[in-house]
């Protein structure tokens, strides 16, 4: 059975200045290269606060960069109650954020939410997380994270 197609994400990690800010600038980069940007809205969020405010962490910006995508504007925040009604899907990084988005879902929650890989590509893989990492693993992250945007893009 073919659902209709989702209108709006918010991506979701711990810091939301490493891998959600990403997700949401290459994700919204391969919506916009296959004529689907139009109209949907796309978004990320940190689980905790602790970067509020921030900008993403500059070797997210970098290897955005590299492959021509600027995030470089964007500004942390954290997943809030309302974002459970406010998007269609609310998709995490990781299984530690799974259970985090799970524990601030409110009862009136309206979103589908779900792990990126399991959504995008049925496969059971997290995104790692890089802040204690390289340039290396951040190029491993995007690589990862790229392959996701695509076939999610699909549910679009
Ligand atoms: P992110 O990475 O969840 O991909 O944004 C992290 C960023 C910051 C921290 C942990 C992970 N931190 O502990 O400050």
């Amino acid at each position: 059975m073919k659902s209709s197609p989702l209108r709006s994400v918010l991506f979701v990690c711990l810091g939301n200045i490493c891998r959600s800010p990403l997700a949401e600038g290459v994700f919204g980069s391969v919506l916009k290269a296959e004529g689907k940007a139009a109209g949907v809205l796309i978004d990320s969020a940190g689980t905790n606060g602790y970067h509020t405010d921030e900008a993403p962490d500059l070797r997210s910006i970098k290897v955005a960069q590299r492959h021509g995508v600027d995030i470089s504007s964007q500004q942390c925040r954290q997943l809030g109650a309302d974002d459970f009604t406010r998007f269609d899907l609310i998709i995490g990084m990781d299984r530690m954020n799974m259970t985090a988005i799970e524990k601030r879902r409110p009862a009136n929650a309206t979103a589908q939410i779900g792990l990126f890989y399991e959504v995008a590509l049925g496969d059971t893989k997290q995104i790692p997380d890089p802040y204690y990492g390289t340039d290396a693993d951040f190029e491993t992250i995007y690589r990862m994270i790229l392959a996701a945007s695509k076939g999610l893009s699909v549910r679009f």
